[in-house]
């Protein structure tokens, strides 16, 4: 609820004045990083290396010096408990030994062939062990990956277009860079340098709408549906009974595929969500902590994709394949993949990540309630979030009504002047295998201390 007075249930003076202070009190506390940052950030197109990291809401970035565990340091030497780990890529915590020990032992053995390895072949065989019987290739991003199973899906179909749910994320695949105005598939705004006309290759429609699925799908020109199991990058969107049973019915009926990408809903518990929920994919995509933090993506179809992939592959011309990239399936992501599936994201390491986030949940919901905050809370496995609107949402229009960019920002500021860093973008935050009871409390303990202070 936004009017001239109130942002989500907060007076708007009080909201600014916050948010003036906490902005104050983070830059007046960090001298050292921003000395370095004036000296050194010159170099980087808008003084960031990426320019995600201005996204940050923070008058300026943090300077990390290192990072252990579920924790960072900075320049200026405050611990931070991290809750964003990486936005995903660190969800297992930052370096875990046995990656940390894979990383050591291949550095010594070199660092990219385009040669498999002996351990590719065992990071093969726990790939179908944790997510399923899959023929699986290795990409460095998930971005990467959902570009090369759309393409495998259009080689196979012979059809254009990608389905993908209105406020959905991808990764920067171009085709998916798409939302739904006025009903109809259109690029999204501010897009940079985008001249296609996207709706000749993608169509959106809303989450949690099978009607429309369906609708879409009997045009006869859908590939594939590309979906999360569950809208993690908008705020969160679960999934109604019998949506998933619904995409997979649909989509054998019309002859697209149904590809699953898993690379946030691995927090769901061992071998994802799909796993997790028996959901059966025909191309299965995950990345960003598949590998324990090496770039690292996996994406893997069923037989019966390979086996008609493979037909199509055979009568293909000769040339560029317009799949993989060098540095892709080099020997130092196998040997953080070893390490990782078999070590890392283990039974034992999902009970923890599942009982510290139910732990953070129901704090942040008795907070939210003690304060009669008209918000509410998600959870996905390891993933929790806090939305400032009421809840549940059903599918992405919703989510983006729901988004308070100016009071979740103020709010994410004052949680890291407390101590904790959640996701940029949204209210997300991660428990790794690595984050204590305590880190836990004291983020719901400033969460209290910041809704105190705005209601
Ligand atoms: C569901 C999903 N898929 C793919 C990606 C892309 O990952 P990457 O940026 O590592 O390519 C993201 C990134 O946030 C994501 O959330």
């Amino acid at each position: 609820m936004t009017d001239s007075v109130r942002i989500a249930g907060v007076e708007v003076t009080r909201l600014r004045a916050m948010a003036a202070r906490e902005a104050k009190r983070y830059a007046a506390a960090r001298p050292k990083t921003r000395a370095a940052l004036d000296a050194g950030a010159g170099a980087y197109l808008g003084d960031v290396p990426m320019h995600w990291m201005r996204d940050w809401p923070m008058p300026f970035p943090m300077l990390v010096k290192r990072a252990e565990g579920a924790r960072l340091t900075d320049v200026d030497g405050f611990r931070i408990d991290d809750f964003c780990l990486g936005d995903t890529g660190s969800m297992f915590g930052h370096s875990p030994a046995p990656v940390a020990r894979a990383i050591r032992r291949q550095a010594r053995r070199g660092l990219t062939y385009m040669l498999p390895t002996e351990t590719a072949l065992e990071a093969g065989a726990l790939l179908n062990r944790r997510f399923g019987p899959y023929r699986w290739q290795i990409a460095t991003t998930a971005t990467d990956a959902n570009r090369f199973a759309l393409r495998v899906a259009r080689a196979v179909t012979g059809r254009p277009k990608v389905l993908v749910f209105n406020g959905c994320y991808h990764g920067t695949v171009d085709d998916t860079m798409i939302e739904l105005r006025d009903g109809h598939t259109h690029a999204r705004q501010g897009l940079v340098g985008q001249v296609e006309d996207l709706s000749l290759v993608a169509e959106a429609v809303e989450f949690n709408d099978l009607s429309a699925v369906e609708a879409a799908l009997a045009k006869g020109d859908i590939a594939a549906i590309l979906t999360e199991p569950v809208m993690t990058n908008s705020c969160m969107v679960l999934p109604q009974a019998g949506f998933h049973d619904g995409l997979r019915t649909l989509s054998r009926r019309y002859g697209a595929l149904l590809i699953i990408d898993e690379t946030h809903t691995i927090s769901s518990g061992l071998g994802g969500y799909s796993r997790v929920h028996s959901l059966s994919p025909d191309i299965f995509v995950a990345g960003k902590c598949v590998a324990g933090g090496m770039p690292t993506a996996v994406w893997g179809m069923t037989d019966e994709v390979a086996a008609r992939f493979a037909e199509y592959d055979a009568h293909r011309p000769s040339g560029h394949s317009g799949m993989g990239t060098t540095l892709s399936a080099n020997p130092m992501q196998f040997a953080c993949l070893k390490a990782n599936l078999a070590e890392v994201m283990t039974p034992g390491a999902y009970a923890h990540m599942e009982k510290g986030a139910e732990r953070l949940s129901a704090g942040l919901r008795r907070v939210i309630e003690a304060h009669r905050a008209p918000w509410h809370v998600v959870r996905v496995g390891a993933r929790v979030e806090f939305i400032c609107a009421p809840g549940p949402l059903t599918n992405g229009a919703e989510a983006a009504t729901a988004h308070q960019p100016e009071l979740e920002a103020a709010i994410h500021t004052a949680l890291l002047n407390r101590g904790s860093l959640i996701a940029p973008f949204h209210n997300m935050m991660l428990v790794s295998p690595v984050t204590r009871k305590r880190q836990i409390d004291r983020l719901i303990a400033a969460f209290d201390e910041i809704l105190t202070e705005l209601f």
